[in-house]
């Protein structure tokens, strides 16, 4: 069973795509509700899902999910720590901006042994098994990973508190900063 696996789904037209620089523009502030989901918002660490899709970007994808969904912008700096996700169990992800050449997507079993590692190329549909321990490793610390996420409502579910992390294994994150519990 693939847990990453690519879709053969139209791509999004160019001229629907934000310049990197106007989504950066729009972080949300700390402790805003806007921020909830945010690991840690210091200039040189942070990931979160926020929503910033435009209402043409967000008409364009929609039209090509037969079903309902939700769109968020997800921009990742410096690492994103293995962890399961809380709030869906199914992901597709467009990368925009990989965050470098050799950025690669885990996913683990319980047990911790690697399932499957890819180095997913930009502009291209995903699905994701997010249920899985996952994260993402190597991303250049100058550069930004910046992803188009589409949760379908069927995959969508309670948030689990406190959310599922990765056992016996400290959260990775820059020196000073503790990254949050989280998950995306
Ligand atoms: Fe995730």
């Amino acid at each position: 069973m693939p847990y990453i696996e690519y879709l053969d789904l139209p791509l999004i037209p160019e001229n629907l795509i934000p310049p990197l620089s106007e989504t950066l523009q729009q972080l949300p502030t700390a402790g805003t509700a806007a921020s909830q989901h945010t690991n840690s918002l210091t200039p040189d660490s942070f990931s979160f899902l926020f929503k910033v899709v435009s209402p043409e970007l967000e008409s364009w994808i929609k039209s090509i999910f037969p079903y309902e969904i939700t769109i968020k912008f997800n921009l990742i700096k410096h690492t994103l720590p293995i962890h399961k996700d809380v709030l869906r169990d199914i992901g597709y992800n467009y990368i925009l901006d990989p965050g470098g050449p050799n950025v690669s997507t885990n996913i683990y079993a319980d047990d911790g042994s690697l399932l499957q590692s890819e180095v997913i190329q930009p502009h291209r549909w995903i699905k994701l098994e997010v249920s899985y321990f996952h994260g993402i490793h190597d991303i250049d610390p100058n550069l930004v990973r910046r992803l188009i996420s589409v949760t379908p409502m069927s995959s969508a579910h309670e948030a689990q508190w406190p959310p599922i992390i990765w056992p016996g294994r400290k959260l990775v994150g820059p020196p000073g900063v503790e990254p949050g519990t989280k998950g995306l």
